[in-house]
């Protein structure tokens, strides 16, 4: 999945033709993999009648390794894992596991951790789940677009992003229109969201701030953690933000850490 967006089988096949032609090697981020088969079974010609853990497996085997960040689409609290068909990296890796991280039978994890994620590779791969992770993403989005609040569209797996430049079109992207967003919406109701904007995309070498095209707001659904009720009070909540919308002011930055500062910057309202 590149930069969270789905990819195709159709643009992996591709992929993969190139990259074998010039001998590069493909790693997958596969935390997000279950999510992008159930689009693909939904959106691709062809795969409306795969599982998704046929349509999982189709994808990996036109990889050469991947990395899961297993806190996503495996349903656990902790942990993830590097996997690779090459015995030789394999056993490269296994070995700087034991320096940075723990014995290789648990690389780091405590064997509960790993059993729950074993657990929770198969449950992640049940297409009845994934139906419902994915439909109470689309049932927030749509109660949202039903109430006029500009979001991304369509709507995707794993959260709904809101544009913060059509919510507060009189903050200037200077003044973090999606942090201020964030803040508003967190004093509102205490659901926290995350600024995807000009705090996140940091600084250019020269010290410059980026100010990317997009500045939003993400409201990232855990798995299994909410009910539509809580969506009911998520939408109740950016409505109410939303009528008073026009009097969000903009942030100024206090405290800026060197690095990743999306992380822990600190703002007061201007
Ligand atoms: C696709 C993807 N890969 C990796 C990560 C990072 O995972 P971690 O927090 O375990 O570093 C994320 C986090 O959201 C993600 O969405």
């Amino acid at each position: 999945m590149a930069g969270g967006q789905p990819i195709s089988l159709e643009n992996l096949k591709a992929l993969r033709k190139l990259t074998l032609k010039h001998g590069i090697k493909i790693i997958l981020d596969m935390t997000r993999v279950a999510e992008n088969a159930y689009f693909i079974q939904q959106r691709e010609k062809g795969y409306a009648n795969k599982s998704i853990a046929e349509i999982v497996k189709e994808t990996c085997s036109l990889t050469d390794g991947a990395t899961m960040s297993a806190k996503k689409d495996a349903l656990v609290n902790i942990g993830g894992f590097l996997a690779v068909n090459d015995k030789k990296v394999f056993e490269e890796a296994r070995n700087m596991v034991v320096i940075y991280e723990g014995l290789h039978t648990y690389g780091g994890l405590a064997g509960r951790d790993l059993e729950a994620m074993a657990i929770g590779i198969e449950e992640s791969l049940s297409d009845d789940h994934m139906a419902a992770r994915v439909g109470q993403v689309i049932y927030l989005g749509e109660k949202l677009i039903d109430a006029g609040i500009p979001i991304v569209q369509p709507i995707g797996g794993h959260g709904i992003f809101i544009d913060a430049k059509r919510f507060l079109p009189h903050v200037k992207q200077a003044q973090f229109p999606a942090q201020a967003l964030a803040a508003a919406i967190y004093t509102d109701s205490g659901v926290r969201t995350m600024e995807r904007g000009v705090v996140s995309a940091g600084r250019k070498a020269n010290g410059e701030n980026y100010f990317p095209k997009l500045e939003l707001v993400r409201l990232t659904i855990p798995r299994r953690v909410y009910t539509q009720a809580h969506m009911d009070v998520i939408t109740e909540s950016i409505e109410h933000v939303y009528q008073n919308r026009k009097k969000i002011k903009g942030l100024q930055m206090v405290y800026e850490p060197k690095y990743l500062r999306f992380f822990q910057a600190r703002f007061k309202p201007i």
